[in-house]
C-alpha cells in the first residue's frame, strides 16, 4: 500500500515548479521552450540536461536519467521516495497527512529507522566521552591534540566503549533489532556467526554528517598505535563514501562566503584548522577523490586549494585530483606543506594566520604539475627527461582557454626547461589539435565591464601614493566585492596594509598572465583628465559603494520573493533584516 495517496502527491507536485527547484542546484539556461544545464548527475562539457517547464519533467540526453520532481530530489539529495516527498513538502509549507501505512521496522530497514539509529549512536558515543569514567583518557587525548571542548560539542565527537558489547546491549533495550544495527555497520557478527559485538571498540568517534547535518557514518580513531588507525563505517543505504565530504555541512557557508574551499585529507586536518577559524575547509578522508565529491563541492564554489599531505601518496593524490577539478571547471591551486607536516600539525605549530597567508600564496596547479614533473626527472641534462617533463605539462597547457595566460605559461616554462619558446608553443598547439579541441579564445577585453567610477578611481590611485593613503585607510575588500577589478583593489589594499604603495609595475608582476593584467594595461593607456581632486576620488568610491549596495539590495529582493514563494518564514525574516540593514547603509552613504 502506497504511503501517500495520488491526491497528496499531486498536491505536492503542483505546488512546486520544477524549474525553480532545479535551479537551486544547477544554473539553468532558457533554450527554446526548455531549459538546459550541464547535468548534475554525470560529467559533461556541453549541456545535455533538459527541463521542460510545461511538462514539469527533466531528462538528460547524456546519461539518460529523467523523471519528475520527486525523481529529481531523490537523485540529487539521495533520498527514498517518501523522504523526497517530505523533503519537498517541508520546504514549500505543504502539510502532509499522516502516512497511510508505515512499513514496520520488523523488516528492520526503512530509511527513517536507519537515520534514528545513527543519530542515537552519535549521542551514545558523545555521552560516553563526556560522562563516563571510560571517557576520561580519550578526553585527555583530544585535549592533548589541541581539540577544545567547544569543538567536541560542535562536531559531536565521541568515544566507543572498549568492552565490545555496550552499544549492542543498550540499543537492543531501546528496541532496535540486531539486523538494523548490523545494517548500520554498528555491530558485527563473529566469524562462526553465533555472536554479535560492537564494530567500534575503544575508539574516538568522528560522526560523518551529510550536507544537511544528519549522521550517516562514523570514523573511529584508535587511541594508541593500534591498527587500523582509523576504522570507518561501511557503505550503507545512508552512506556512500564517494558522495560525501567530511565537514561540508559545517563549511558550506564559509566556502560560499570566501568563494573557495580548502581540501584536506584527514579528520583532524579538517577539525583543527576549522577550530582556528578557517571555516572553508573540507576533507576527502584518505580515499581517492571522486567526481561526485568534486561535483558536490562545485555546488558551493568553483575554486579550490588542495592541501594534502606532502608525502608521496599525498602528492600523487593531489595530481589525480587536478583532472577531476579541471573537468568541473574549477580554478585549482596547490598548497605544498613543509615536509612531514599535515594541515593539523601545521596550524598548531605555525598558527592559523600563517596557514591562511600561505593558502593565499599557494601555487597555481600548472606550476605544481611542472614542479613535480621536474622533480621526478631530477636532472634535466638530457633531452629525454626534458621530453618527459614536457609531456607531463602539455595536456594541461593545451587546456588553458585564455591565450594571454597560455602564452605567459609557455614562455615561463620554456625558460625553466631551457627550450625554445617557439618549440614549446608548437608542441602545445599540436597537443591541442591532437585532442581535436579547438582552443576557444576567452574574451580578453574585460575592461569594458569595469564601471566608470571603478576605472577612474584606479587610475587616480595608481599614480598617487598620498591619495592611496587617504582613500585606502577607509576601505576594506568588501567595498569592492563583485566589481570587475575586485582583485586589483584587493591587491592594492594588501600593499597598503604592508605599508607599501601599489604601482602599475608591481601589479603587472603580481597579475602576470591574468585577466587583470589586460585591465591594467588598458587603464594605463587611457588619458585621464588632470584636474581630478581628492574629492573626486572620494565620490568615485562612494559611487562604487552605492552600486554594490544597490546590487546587493536587488539580490536580497529577489531572494525575498523566492522565500515568500516557498513560505520560508525563517529565511524571510533574515532577508528582510538584511534589506533593512542595506537600506540604512544606503541612507548613510547618501548623507556623506
Ligand atoms: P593519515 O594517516 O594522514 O592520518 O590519514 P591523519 O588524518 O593525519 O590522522 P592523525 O592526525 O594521525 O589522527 C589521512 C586520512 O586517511 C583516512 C582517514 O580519513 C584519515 O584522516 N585513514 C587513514 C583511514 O581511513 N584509515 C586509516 O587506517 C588511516
Ligand atoms: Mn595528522
Amino acid at each position: 500500500m502506497p504511503l501517500y495517496s495520488d491526491g497528496v502527491l499531486d498536491e505536492v507536485r503542483n505546488s512546486v515548479n520544477l524549474v525553480s527547484l532545479i535551479s537551486e542546484y544547477v544554473a539553468l539556461k532558457k533554450r527554446g521552450r526548455n531549459y538546459v544545464a550541464r547535468c548534475p548527475f554525470h560529467t559533461e562539457k556541453t549541456p545535455s540536461f533538459n527541463v521542460s517547464e510545461e511538462k514539469q519533467i527533466f531528462r538528460c540526453f547524456g546519461c539518460g536519467v529523467g523523471g519528475d520532481i520527486f525523481k529529481f530530489v531523490m537523485q540529487v539529495e539521495q533520498l527514498s521516495f517518501p523522504e523526497a516527498v517530505r523533503f519537498i513538502a517541508e520546504r514549500h509549507g505543504i502539510v502532509l497527512p499522516q502516512p497511510a501505512a508505515r512499513p514496520e521496522s520488523e523488516s528492520g530497514s526503512d530509511t527513517e529507522t536507519l537515520r534514528r539509529v545513527m543519530e542515537e549512536a552519535g549521542l551514545f558515543f558523545h555521552q560516553t566521552l563526556l560522562e563516563q569514567e571510560e571517557g576520561r583518557s580519550p578526553l585527555e587525548y583530544l585535549q592533548g591534540r589541541g581539540v577544545t571542548r567547544q569543538s567536541i560539542d560542535r562536531f559531536s565527537l565521541g568515544y566507543a566503549p572498549a568492552g565490545g558489547g555496550d552499544l549492542l546491549a543498550k540499543f537492543q533495550r531501546k528496541g532496535f533489532s540486531v539486523s538494523i544495527l548490523e545494517e548500520c555497520g554498528l555491530i558485527k557478527r563473529s566469524e562462526d556467526g553465533t555472536r554479535h559485538y560492537d564494530a567500534f571498540r575503544g575508539r574516538i568517534m568522528f560522526p560523518i554528517a551529510d550536507i544537511r547535518g544528519r549522521v550517516i557514518a562514523f570514523g573511529g580513531r584508535a587511541l594508541g598505535d593500534r591498527q587500523p588507525k582509523y576504522l570507518n563505517s561501511p557503505e550503507t543505504r545512508l552512506y556512500n563514501k564517494s558522495r560525501n565530504l567530511y565537514g561540508l555541512t559545517y563549511a558550506r557557508s564559509g566556502i560560499q562566503k570566501l568563494d573557495y574551499a580548502v581540501l584536506v585529507e584527514g579528520y583532524m586536518d579538517f577539525l583543527i584548522p576549522f577550530q582556528h577559524g578557517i571555516e572553508n575547509v573540507v576533507a576527502s578522508l584518505g580515499t581517492s577523490l571522486t567526481q561526485q565529491q568534486v561535483k558536490l563541492l562545485g555546488r558551493y564554489t568553483r575554486e579550490v586549494v588542495v592541501s594534502y599531505d606532502p608525502d608521496s601518496a599525498g602528492l600523487a593524490a593531489t595530481q589525480r585530483s587536478l583532472d577531476l577539478f579541471l573537468e568541473e571547471d574549477f580554478r585549482v591551486r596547490v598548497f605544498r606543506l613543509p615536509e612531514g607536516q599535515d594541515p593539523d600539525a601545521f596550524v598548531r605549530s605555525a598558527g592559523a594566520n600563517e596557514y591562511m597567508e600561505r593558502l593565499g600564496r599557494s601555487t597555481p596547479y600548472l606550476d605544481f604539475v611542472l614542479d613535480s614533473a621536474m622533480q621526478r626527472q631530477g636532472k634535466l641534462g638530457d633531452p629525454k627527461s626534458k621530453i618527459q617533463v614536457m609531456n607531463a605539462v602539455l595536456p594541461y597547457l593545451a587546456k588553458i582557454p585564455n591565450a594571454v595566460e597560455r602564452s605567459d605559461y609557455v614562455f615561463r616554462f620554456a625558460r625553466r626547461l631551457q627550450v625554445e619558446d617557439q618549440q614549446l608553443l608548437a608542441e602545445v598547439k599540436r597537443a591541442a589539435q591532437q585532442k581535436k579541441t579547438r582552443l576557444p579564445e576567452a574574451p580578453l577585453a574585460t575592461v569594458g565591464v569595469m564601471k566608470f567610477a571603478e576605472k577612474r578611481l584606479l587610475q587616480l590611485l595608481l599614480g598617487d601614493p598620498v591619495l592611496q593613503q587617504h582613500i585606502l585607510s577607509a576601505c576594506s575588500v568588501q567595498d569592492f566585492a563583485g566589481l570587475a577589478a575586485e582583485r586589483i583593489f584587493a591587491a592594492l589594499l594588501e600593499c597598503f596594509e604592508r605599508g607599501e604603495s601599489g604601482t602599475f609595475e608591481g601589479l603587472h608582476r603580481r597579475f602576470a598572465g591574468q585577466e587583470e593584467q589586460v585591465m591594467l594595461a588598458q587603464l594605463q593607456m587611457e588619458d585621464v583628465p588632470e584636474d581630478l581632486s581628492r574629492e573626486t576620488a572620494e565620490s568615485f568610491l562612494s559611487a562604487l559603494r552605492s552600486i554594490r549596495l544597490a546590487s546587493r539590495r536587488q539580490e536580497i529582493l529577489s531572494r525575498i520573493a523566492e522565500a515568500a514563494e516557498r513560505n520560508d518564514d525563517e529565511m524571510l525574516n533574515k532577508l528582510i533584516e538584511a534589506r533593512v540593514q542595506v537600506d540604512r547603509e544606503l541612507v548613510s552613504l547618501s548623507r556623506k
